[in-house]
């Protein structure tokens, strides 16, 4: 199949889409010939898109799905220094929220944005598990301080902690998933090595872009360890087979407005 597709009308020559071709795969045109990926090496294209991006012309098409090609309206996604540093510096964690729950449509909005985050070879190996029905993430908290319990008296490191932890819980305060309504869940397919850091990294586009929907989140890190290796807890989650939890959030509407940005170490930064 004809990795791309390039309308000879459109094309100026330019040589961007060589240049920008993650793989080095397109040679260039010239004054007879289109840009061109040899058959030979069609097999290594990882599909990133980068050619139909870069070309100012709009010539070329990765030829892969071709009805879900995303428009980009001028000036789209523009965001001033100043507006970034801001947003970014009042991301909080959110740790009370209101009953509401937030509409599936609303979440999916947000994972859709999750899908174009940087993976390794663009291997987009990361699927989602959300945990929409408020009760059933309680059922989660609960399994988490189950397998809280099962490290008492143990060497893991949060075996000091835990006592605390089970106490609480015991006590009435949900100190595992903050009274979340819901759980985000990234999974990953066993035995991918690259795909744990893709997953942390789809998620914190998740976390990110998170506030300017309204939404507050919280990475669920107890949930998470517990979802390595306790078998009660994977089952409630749900996770396919030949797939493992990489980490979990919480979310939810947050219960209150942020007014300030806290302190922060000061910068550690080597210039060599
Ligand atoms: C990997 C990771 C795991 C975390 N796990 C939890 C958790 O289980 N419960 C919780 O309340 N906060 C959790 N947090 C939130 C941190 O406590 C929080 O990021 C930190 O205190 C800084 O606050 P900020 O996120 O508002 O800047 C986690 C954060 C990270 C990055």
């Amino acid at each position: 199949m004809t990795i791309i597709l390039v309308d000879q009308d459109l094309c100026t020559r330019c040589g961007i889409c060589s240049n920008a071709c993650t793989m080095g795969l397109i040679d260039p045109a010239d004054e007879n010939t289109l840009p061109k990926i040899p058959d030979a090496k069609a097999g290594i294209c990882i599909h990133c898109g980068h050619c139909e991006v870069f070309c100012p012309s709009q010539a070329l098409l990765l030829n892969d799905r071709l009805d879900e090609k995303v428009p980009l309206p001028a000036g789209a996604g523009i965001i001033e220094p100043d507006a970034m540093g801001y947003y970014l510096r009042k991301r909080r964690s959110v740790r009370r929220f209101t009953k509401d729950p937030v509409p599936k449509e609303r979440i999916l909005e947000l994972l859709d944005i999750a899908r174009y985050a940087a993976s390794a070879g663009n291997g987009q190996p990361v699927g989602w598990i959300v945990i929409h029905d408020p009760k059933k993430v309680q059922n989660i908290a609960g399994l988490t301080i189950e397998w809280m319990k099962t490290l008492i008296n143990s060497d893991h490191t949060m075996s000091g902690y835990i006592p605390i932890l089970i106490g609480a819980w015991e006590r009435g305060s949900d100190v595992i998933c903050r009274g979340a309504p819901h759980l985000v869940v990234a999974t990953i397919p066993e035995g991918n090595p690259m795909a744990q850091t893709d997953a942390i990294i789809a998620l914190t586009h998740f976390d990110v872009a998170a506030p300017a929907f309204g939404i507050g989140t919280c990475w669920a890190g107890f949930v998470a360890m517990a979802a390595t290796s306790y078998v009660p807890l994977q089952k409630e989650l749900g996770i396919p087979a030949g797939r493992k939890s990489a980490y979990a959030m919480m979310f939810g509407n947050p219960q209150y407005k942020i007014y300030g940005i806290p302190r922060r170490k000061p910068l550690e930064v080597i210039w060599q």
